[in-house]
């Protein structure tokens, strides 16, 4: 019998699981049952190398199948699946139990300031209401160019950042200027008015700003940081914000 090779001990390393118990401390909610929310233990086997995800995906398919959350990719990219986490908003599918003091139970909340619906889904028809609002989307005034809109490498650098939004709301629901009373646009419409704000081919700059110097604007970031600290893609959503409010104050963008 040949010998095993150092590749071969790593991915026999790699495959081995070690399974510890968790506790899953879920926020459920039920309008068919109860009026008011409440919290659930869970106990599970689980490799600490998993996610939060697989957690809930093991309580829904082995204990409860009630349990009702929002998840698609499951690899960061559909942001469908954000929640609040030990108290921080963070992407089930990102999280890995081991960062997360398995010797405690994991709480697993829904994201706050959006009306809950059951259990981890909340209506998030308010918060696309306010990125459809920032028109997001490339306007121009006619004149269709015989070939693609050309942009310099520095043009395209100045609004790279933003682009990379997922539309996943970790941002706005943990703003407390939008858990005041919802009618803040929050941080990620802005972030996207910022992406076509800031794209040199745009022409409906000028719009966007006036959208967002409304009562309801830019105007009611109180520069608290919350949404960077979320933001799962890493964006700088308060140095965007910032940007915006400089551009309405020099209408130079
Ligand atoms: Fe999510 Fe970040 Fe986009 Fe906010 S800016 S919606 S946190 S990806
Ligand atoms: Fe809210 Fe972010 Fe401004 S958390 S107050 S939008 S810096
Ligand atoms: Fe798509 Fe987590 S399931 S981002």
């Amino acid at each position: 019998m040949a010998t095993p090779t150092t590749l071969d001990k790593l991915e026999a390393d790699s495959t081995t699981s070690h399974l510890i118990t968790v506790t899953f401390r879920v926020r459920r909610f039920n309008p068919e049952v109860a009026a008011e929310a409440s919290w659930q233990d869970f106990q599970l086997e689980i490799d600490p190398k998993e996610r939060v995800l697989d957690g809930l995906h093991k309580i829904k398919w082995d204990q409860d199948g009630s349990l009702t959350f929002r998840r698609s990719c499951a690899h960061g990219i559909c942001g469908s699946d954000a929640m609040r986490i030990n108290g921080k908003n963070r992407l089930a599918c990102k999280t890995l139990i081991k960062d997360l003091n398995p010797s405690k139970p994991i709480t697993v909340e829904p994201i706050k300031g959006l009306t809950v619906l059951k259990d981890l889904v909340v209506d998030m028809d308010p918060f696309f209401q306010a990125y459809r609002d920032v028109m997001p989307f490339l306007i121009t005034k006619g004149n269709e160019p015989t070939r693609e809109r050309l942009q310099t490498a520095e043009d395209r650098e100045r609004f790279d950042d933003t682009t990379k939004c997922i539309l996943c709301a970790a941002c706005t629901s943990s703003c407390p200027v939008f858990w005041n009373d919802g009618q803040y646009f929050g941080p990620a419409a802005i972030v996207n008015a910022h992406r076509f704000i800031f794209d040199s081919r745009d022409e409906a700059g000028e719009q966007r700003l006036e959208i967002l110097n409304d009562k309801d604007g830019v105007w009611r970031c109180r520069t608290t940081f919350n949404c960077t600290d979320a933001c799962p893609r890493g964006i700088e959503v308060t140095k965007a914000i910032q940007e915006v409010k400089r551009a309405l104050i020099t209408r130079r963008y």
